[in-house]
């Protein structure tokens, strides 16, 4: 098959795709629950180039359904949420969440036939303070069981950015850790880390090697280089399917999981998900400041209702992502703020598709060349045979993954180093069951 096609099958993600089939075999994080008011204004959502309204109605139940009014296309964005529907502004035709027509006002009784309409609905859940959608033409599987989005409501920390490019390349920036090094630590030298941050190591040795295996619900690599004397500094991070990662931002405890959702084929949804009793790991360096230019949190542009409206930064293309010249000959490698619109800049200044056959893999792009392999079986194999994707049917298998850094002893083997972290590492949920 032509690179070109492989591309094409692995980077688009409408309706008919074979990446589309694929992921609409599983639950999508589409919104937070805050989002949504009861009998508020619809929502417009774009999800896997779909063209959606989301409404909470006067119970509190979410609907999700094409914008598009099944009568003749008038956009229910326009409707009128009230009394557990969204009624169109046209003809006052009007669906409940599940996209049942239960009034059709403008047809005299005996011409009325709402019981035979109905709005293209897809099922929705929501669970601590996330709304899913599943977009499956089957019955939809159990929601997945990510250990961070089981995290009770108040301990979940939600946070949605739109990036403008195509979900692969964006998602890509989580499994490729020798870029940490330059890209967000490019500036600090290895005597300016304290001797205790193990920040230090990705700076003393900015070209690690890599282990990497398939697992039962995606790929699984980790960077590993000299740390003290008899010592390996280890990242380990993982893809998880369709479009989950979690990256390594301090130990084990630290529970976090990313999701990477397409809007359309260049438009994605970050949908972060970590647990509020694990802050992230970044330090001070010697001098007691943060690495320059690596801000955590977001700067967002207010929501609007258009298609791409919600969750934009002020870093973005149309501003070259606020890039300070100055800065980057005097502060930071990139000259641009924070970590995220660091990651933001570089990926979207790929182009709205990454073109792959321009590209020259490395040896530190070793998980992202598996995962795009493992991304195109799977999703071949769903379109061919109907072949049920990872985790699909069996969503408990992504409760017991981790990412995380740390140091051990240099003669343990990697798998071994990753199960001790798992073991010792605190178990929120676990702990709350007993
Ligand atoms: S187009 Fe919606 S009721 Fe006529
Ligand atoms: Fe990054």
């Amino acid at each position: 098959m032509s690179k070109q096609k492989d591309s094409d099958d692995l980077l688009r993600a409408g309706a008919g795709t074979p990446m589309g089939g694929m992921m609409r075999q599983y639950w999508i994080p589409a919104v937070m629950s805050s989002e949504l008011e009861r009998d508020g204004a619809p929502l417009r959502l774009m999800l896997l180039g779909e063209k959606l309204i989301a409404f909470r109605d006067s119970s509190g139940r979410v609907g999700v359904m094409d914008h598009r009014c099944p009568h003749r296309c008038a956009s229910l964005f326009l409707g009128r949420n009230e009394e557990n529907g969204i009624r169109c502004v046209y003809h006052g035709w009007k669906y409940d969440a599940e996209g049942n027509c239960v009034d059709m006002p403008n047809a005299p009784p005996h011409q009325d036939f709402k019981d035979k309409v109905k709005a293209k609905a897809y099922k929705v859940e929501e669970r601590n303070g996330l709304i899913w959608v599943y977009m499956g033409a089957q019955k939809a599987p159990p929601l997945p069981a990510i250990e961070a989005s089981l995290m009770p409501e108040g301990e979940l920390q939600i946070n949605l950015v739109q990036r403008e490019c195509n979900w692969l390349q964006a998602l890509e920036g989580d499994i490729d850790t020798s870029h940490f090094g330059f890209l967000h630590t490019g500036s600090v030298q290895p005597d300016e880390v304290p001797p205790d941050n193990l920040m230090r190591w990705t700076v003393v040795n900015r070209a690690p090697e890599y282990h990497i295996t398939d697992t039962d619900y995606g790929t699984m690599y980790c960077a590993y280089r000299p740390a003290e004397p008899g010592q390996t500094y280890w990242r380990f991070a993982n893809f998880l399917f369709p479009f989950w990662t979690q990256t390594p931002q301090g130990p084990f405890d630290r529970v976090n999981t990313r999701a990477w959702v397409p809007m359309d084929d260049t438009h994605t949804m970050f949908v972060s998900l970590s647990w509020r009793g694990s802050p992230t790991s970044m330090r001070p360096l010697k001098n007691g400041q943060m690495v320059p230019g690596s801000r955590l949190g977001f700067d967002y542009l207010p929501n609007t209702t258009d298609w791409y409206g919600r969750w934009r930064l002020t870093q973005n293309p149309s501003n070259d992502w606020m890039i300070d010249r100055e800065a980057q000959k005097t502060e930071s490698y990139t000259g641009i703020a924070s970590i995220h619109g660091q990651d933001q800049a570089v990926t979207e200044s790929m182009g709205p598709i990454t073109d792959h056959e321009f590209e020259n893999l490395g040896s530190s792009d070793i998980m992202i060349a598996r995962t795009r392999r493992r991304l195109l079986r799977a999703a071949r194999a769903f379109a061919k045979d109907g072949k049920a994707p990872p985790c699909v049917d069996d969503p408990g298998i992504y409760t017991q993954v981790r990412s995380g850094d740390f140091v051990t002893d240099a003669k343990i083997a990697w798998r071994d180093a990753y199960e001790l972290q798992m073991r010792a590492a605190v178990r929120p949920l676990a702990q709350a069951a007993e």
